[in-house]
């Protein structure tokens, strides 16, 4: 295992931004570079941003406007990337170097002030690896002087000061979007201003100093001739970078969760660690964590490069602590005070491993070697009972038991009565002891009166998946509960989680996110049958219900052909009567569709078939669907009167079926299953007709399980601890009969159920 020091979370999204960018045709600074401007500003609150090449090129400009000049003196920490001291050398003014404050790493007046002189002009204040700096404490000692304040937030995107965005109270912040910051584009700067004569100023230097930009000569009709006014530089940021950076603005405020939820860890695991310091929020702002650091004690076992090698040679990358520009060849001439807290901050801390997508089993890694070099050797006291979750009112959990050495937790969603969630939580708590021993389960739900809230061993909220914010609440679930897993129990969750698992730490539970059109619009679903050579049953939209009527006669199922799956909105007309008085419950948003139904009432199936996280297909159950509604209307003759398709899921037979089997098998193969599978078929006239396929856990879920067919369990072995299976020998010739639960949980003394 090799584990990077940061690794930027980059996907599809970004790729598919710059792919857009590059088809457009404007690949140098163009329109997405406005558009990244302005997304950026709104974001920090500031009124002006300006796309730059780099922080470096955005420290320089910033010198230029706040009009440093050669022979001016401008205070900068030593302890900082050297972009920072050779900003001010480009503009021929001297870096004079500052010490700075041990528990921030950032400068504060009382180490500036001994540094300024006549000749001081400006004060660069860096928001060291994130930690935000005191601006207010800074201005109070250079604005009566006249000196600026130019902030090096180069790490700081998302940490906060005084409750607002770092740079939003700053005349000049310069950010980078280099790849080990949180937010990349490759290489790419900003600096923000409240100024827009400053902001007009620095749009020309960048671009040579020209007074037309080239956006703005394209827009003109007429030609334009530019007039250089001053001596400029090429400091443009490209379209392609801009694309990429407004879809990683948008998720900045996961980012920084993440790496707070991580730290955070890092915290709890280092922190019996005698006299070990470690990155933290001051007490005006938050960090973003863009590094943490970790600085070693005196006396520590071993030294800072021998933990690194020690890291090394366990597969792990850790940095040296921030450089300390002064100690660098480029400043040996340099003039200034002693600086020795730069000088034992930057000889005894590191950097650790910090990136969005990393895992507890690396992070672990990572504590178990420095936890082994102080010669701590057991790890850290583990949280037993856990910390409150949610919007709730009362906020101990119910049922709170301790964690179990042998059990993994994982999170199973939409666990309400009647879903398919429930399913999944009966299959893993109900089904069997060897089962129930091998998870500890946290059901989440939106519905607080959600029966597996109160049957899981611990319960959340969540939102619903349609809503901004699901995935992040998915997150904090995930670090607050060390969870090894998640299972989406609804659709919904199940189409996000699978498109999105990328971007969480541990496995989703899930088929591939390719497969979900098929349940998510059974318009696409019919054309991938018909791709691949089988029947569907036809359908009609419903505005072309008459064509059905004309072509099948009745009975004829109306259903809806987007968004909603399973046997929810389903309806069953028997005669022309009954097909227009369901037009008032027919809900167009979701595309209904008239089908004939193609058999009788006894020959539907739902097959399961369940494949590997690899595509193998371990092995198929049928379950043939006894369907209330339908049974009597046979009885009926199709005669007149009212009939209902039944929600038949928790109800049917246990069968074998070998030609069904094999032909759902072969389809699942065909689709490059990896998951679970569930298709629905009628059989008339010795043909198959499928009209429904869902890459998710079904209704039935439950029922195989109780036969031995354990979908949820087998997946998680699967995915969590690469086990292989074959046929699973599960019984059979059983007859599944539906019943109820109620759970009653004591009320609070506001009326509300705790949650
Ligand atoms: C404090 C500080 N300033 C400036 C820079 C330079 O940023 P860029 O690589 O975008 O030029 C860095 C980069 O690490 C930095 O940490």
């Amino acid at each position: 295992m090799t584990i990077p020091v940061m690794r930027p979370w980059l996907g599809e999204d970004e790729a598919t931004a710059a792919a857009e960018a590059i088809a457009s045709g404007w690949v140098a600074q163009g329109p997405r570079v406005a558009e990244f401007e302005k997304a950026f500003a709104a974001s920090i609150g500031a009124s002006h941003a300006v796309a730059l090449s780099s922080c470096t090129t955005a420290l320089h400009l910033a010198l230029i406007v706040a009009g440093i000049q050669p022979g001016d003196e401008v205070v900068v920490p030593s302890l900082s990337f050297i972009a920072t001291a050779n900003a001010v050398r480009y503009v021929g003014a001297e870096p004079v170097f500052a010490d700075v404050d041990g528990a921030t790493q950032n400068l504060v007046p009382d180490m500036v002030e001994p540094c300024l002189t006549e000749r001081t002009r400006a004060v660069i204040l860096v928001d060291q690896a994130g930690i935000p700096a005191d601006l207010d404490a800074m201005r109070i000692l250079c604005e009566p002087r006249g000196i600026a304040i130019i902030e090096d937030a180069a790490c700081a995107v998302g940490a906060t000061y005084r409750g607002r965005p770092v740079g939003a109270g700053a005349s000049l912040a310069a950010f980078s979007f280099h790849p080990r910051k949180l937010l990349t584009t490759g290489e790419g700067g900003m600096l923000i201003t409240a100024d827009a004569d400053i902001a007009a100023r620095l749009r020309r230097l960048r671009e040579h100093g020209m007074s037309v930009s080239a956006a703005e000569r394209h827009a003109n009709q007429q030609p334009v001739i530019e007039q250089y006014l001053e001596v400029g530089f090429n400091y443009r940021m490209t379209d392609i970078q801009a694309a990429v950076g407004l879809v990683q603005l948008r998720k900045l405020d996961r980012m920084v969760a993440r790496r707070r939820a991580l730290a955070e860890r890092y915290q709890s695991c280092l922190g019996d660690i005698p006299g070990l310091v470690t990155a933290r929020d001051p007490a005006y702002g938050t960090t973003n964590y863009q590094g943490f650091w970790i600085v070693l004690p005196d006396g520590f076992p071993v030294s800072r490069n021998e933990l690194m090698r020690m890291l090394a040679e366990a597969g792990v990358s850790a940095r040296r602590g921030v450089m300390a520009a002064h100690l660098e060849p480029a400043y040996a001439d340099r003039k200034g005070p002693q600086l020795p807290v730069t000088e034992r901050l930057t000889s005894d801390s590191l950097i650790l491993p910090l990136f969005h997508d990393m895992t507890h089993e690396q992070q672990d890694l990572v504590v178990s070697v420095i936890r082994g070099a102080a010669a701590l050797d057991q790890p850290p006291a583990r949280r037993t009972t856990l910390p409150a979750n949610g919007p709730s009112h009362r906020r101990e959990d119910l049922r709170t038991q301790p964690r179990s050495a042998a059990k993994a937790r994982i999170l199973v969603t939409g666990v309400g009565g009647r879903s398919v969630g429930a399913g999944i939580l009966h299959s893993l708590m109900r089904a069997d002891d060897s089962v129930r021993d091998r998870w500890e389960i946290v059901g989440t739900d939106a519905d607080p009166f959600s029966w597996g809230l109160y049957v899981a061993d611990h319960k959340a909220l969540v939102p619903l998946a349609s809503t901004p914010g699901y995935l992040e609440r998915i997150q904090e679930l995930i670090d607050l509960h060390e969870l090894a897993a998640v299972l989406p129990g609804t659709e919904p969750e199940a189409a996000l989680l699978a498109a999105r698992r990328d971007e969480l730490p541990v496995p989703v539970i899930a088929n591939d996110a390719q497969l979900m059109p098929l349940m998510m619009d059974k318009q696409q679903a019919e054309a991938k049958l018909r791709e691949l050579g089988l029947n569907f049953i036809p359908s009609y939209p419903w505005d072309r219900r008459e064509e059905a009527v004309s072509e099948f006669g009745f009975p004829l199922v109306v259903k809806p052909s987007r968004e909603t799956g399973g046997s929810r909105g389903v309806h069953l007309a028997i005669s022309r009567r009954e097909l227009e008085g369901l037009a008032p419950f027919v809900r167009t948003e979701h595309q209904p569709m008239v089908q004939p139904y193609i058999g009788d009432a006894d020959a539907e199936y739902t097959v399961g078939v369940l494949s590997d996280k690899s595509g193998n297909v371990i092995d198929s159950i049928v379950i043939r669907r006894k369907l209330i509604g339908l049974s009597l209307l046979a009885a009926k003759n199709y005669g007149e009167g009212t009939a209902a398709i039944s929600t038949g899921i928790s109800q049917g037979f246990v069968v074998r079926h070998r030609a069904i089997q094999e032909f759902c098998e072969d389809l699942a193969k065909r689709l490059g299953s990896r998951g679970p599978l569930n298709i629905q078929l009628r059989v008339h006239d010795n043909n198959l007709y499928v009209f429904e396929i869902h890459p998710r856990f079904s209704g039935t879920t439950a029922i195989r399980a109780s036969a031995g067919f354990n979908e949820p369990d087998i997946l998680l072995r699967n995915h969590l601890w690469d086990e292989e299976f074959g046929r699973l020998n599960y019984r059979e010739n059983l007859m599944a009969i539906r019943a109820f639960e109620h759970v009653l949980v004591p009320m609070d003394d506001t009326g509300h159920t705790p949650a």
